[in-house]
């Protein structure tokens, strides 16, 4: 049975080629003050930069810029962007890049006029904002983590060895986001990949919880299948249009709000992967892959059902003769198959981690209450012991 919920998601899309001719209207509706935010130099070399601030040029904006976002974006990152919006006096935010920039966009939006301990305040405490909130648009470079489309800002505090994300609500969502396929083209194979299974993977948290006959679940099964079909063509044709536009469409639809509606989540794979990441900075998909078949493996007991579910809908697993279990462990055998095929990261050592740092990745592990099974401190580190 589906719980209750509402649903409002206030992003307007600008998707395919010619997306970025919506950018002069979106942003005469805000002041003239842009920070205009965005990495380490890739939209440089392949020429959005050069699109973009010739866009802000004819709207007569004043612009502000803060560059150099990382991947995994620090707190001190943070804080240092904060300090140049104040000082710009900053209407609008406009991020350019992939997850990390638009993450870290967001919390500068709600930092700016915060009088608190910013870390404090949203990633310990997750407290809601209760300051005015800069607005936010998007112009996305790289697809995975569905943040042009929700509310979620991870950021990593590098002192505390805490990888955080909070999902704000939708008044922090973006305003806008241009969703150009072509403005992908240039990622490394290495980004790409990572990028698929952080889609894959997020459709997974909303799919594995619960028993019930929802149309969440049909509908994730839907976007997995799509993804599987065009990753596996990306994979071999990089520049294919087709595929990577039905990737980036499936990423956004992957985690928008959708899928979760009416039904718990799970989540644990973030959680592990985000204190990979605290740990070593790896990249934030592959820390997702390098724990997920340890993880599934664990919880396959606790959730049978659905894993066989998952096998024959999404693998196309000919359940005939067979137990449950056995149908459901095939399931996980596929995507093993198609996880390597991809060249994905397989196991946490090749991300840089190491036995003595099991302890520390455990603690760093917020444990979530959605999914099959509520993993104990034992159990984590039995995991990592395991993804090692
Ligand atoms: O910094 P630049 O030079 O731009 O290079 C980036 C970066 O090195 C490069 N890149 C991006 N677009 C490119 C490109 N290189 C060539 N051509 C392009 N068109 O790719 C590298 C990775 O970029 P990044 O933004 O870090 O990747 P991603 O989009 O995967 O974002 C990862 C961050 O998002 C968080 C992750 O934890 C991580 O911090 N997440 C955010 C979520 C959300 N908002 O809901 C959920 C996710 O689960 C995830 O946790
Ligand atoms: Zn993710």
């Amino acid at each position: 049975m589906l719980g209750n919920f509402t649903y409002c998601n206030p992003t307007r899309l600008y998707f395919g080629k010619d997306s970025l001719g919506c950018l002069k209207g979106e942003l005469d509706k805000y002041g003239k003050n842009v920070v205009l935010i965005y990495g380490g130099g890739s939209i440089k070399k392949n020429g959005i930069y050069d699109k973009v601030t010739a866009i802000l040029k004819d709207c007569g904006k004043n612009v502000a810029e803060i560059s150099g976002v990382m991947p995994n974006p620090t707190y001190k990152k943070l804080l240092e962007g904060v300090d140049i919006a104040r000082k710009h006096k900053a209407d609008f935010l406009l991020a350019v890049g992939g997850g990390s920039v638009c993450d870290y966009a967001k919390a500068v939006s709600v930092s700016v006029n915060c009088e608190g301990d910013i870390w404090d305040k949203y990633y310990v405490k997750f407290e809601e904002p209760d300051c005015k909130i800069i607005p936010v648009g998007c112009v996305l470079t790289m697809v995975g983590t569905g943040s042009e489309m929700n509310g979620g800002s991870v950021i990593t505090n590098t002192d505390t060895k805490m990888k955080v994300g909070h999902v704000f609500g939708t008044e922090v969502m973006p305003k806008f986001s241009v969703l150009n396929p072509e403005f992908t083209l240039t990622l490394p194979h290495y980004q790409m990949v990572a990028g698929i299974y952080d889609i894959f993977n997020h459709i997974c948290e909303q799919y594995f919880s619960g028993e019930d006959d929802n149309t969440s679940d049909y509908i994730s099964e839907g976007l997995m299948r799509s993804l599987l079909a065009s990753s596996r063509i990306a994979n071999k044709d990089m520049q294919n249009y087709e595929a990577r536009s039905n990737i980036m469409w499936t990423a956004t639809w992957a985690l928008n709000t959708l899928v979760s509606c009416g039904k718990s989540t799970d989540w644990m794979v973030h959680m592990l992967g985000q204190a990979v990441g605290a740990y070593t900075n790896a990249t934030h998909g592959m820390t997702l892959s390098a724990v997920s078949l340890p993880y599934y493996r664990h919880i396959l007991p606790y959730g049978v059902q659905k894993f066989r579910r998952f096998a024959i809908n999404v693998w196309g697993i000919n359940p005939e003769g067979k137990s449950d279990i056995q149908v459901a462990k095939e399931g996980l055998e596929e995507m093993e198959k198609w996880m390597k095929e991809l060249s994905l990261a397989m196991n946490i050592t090749e991300l840089g981690a190491n036995e003595g740092m099991i302890e520390g990745l455990t603690k760093s592990t917020l444990i979530m209450d959605g999914g099959y099974k509520k993993l104990t401190p034992e159990e984590i580190a039995q995991i990592f012991r395991e993804s090692l």
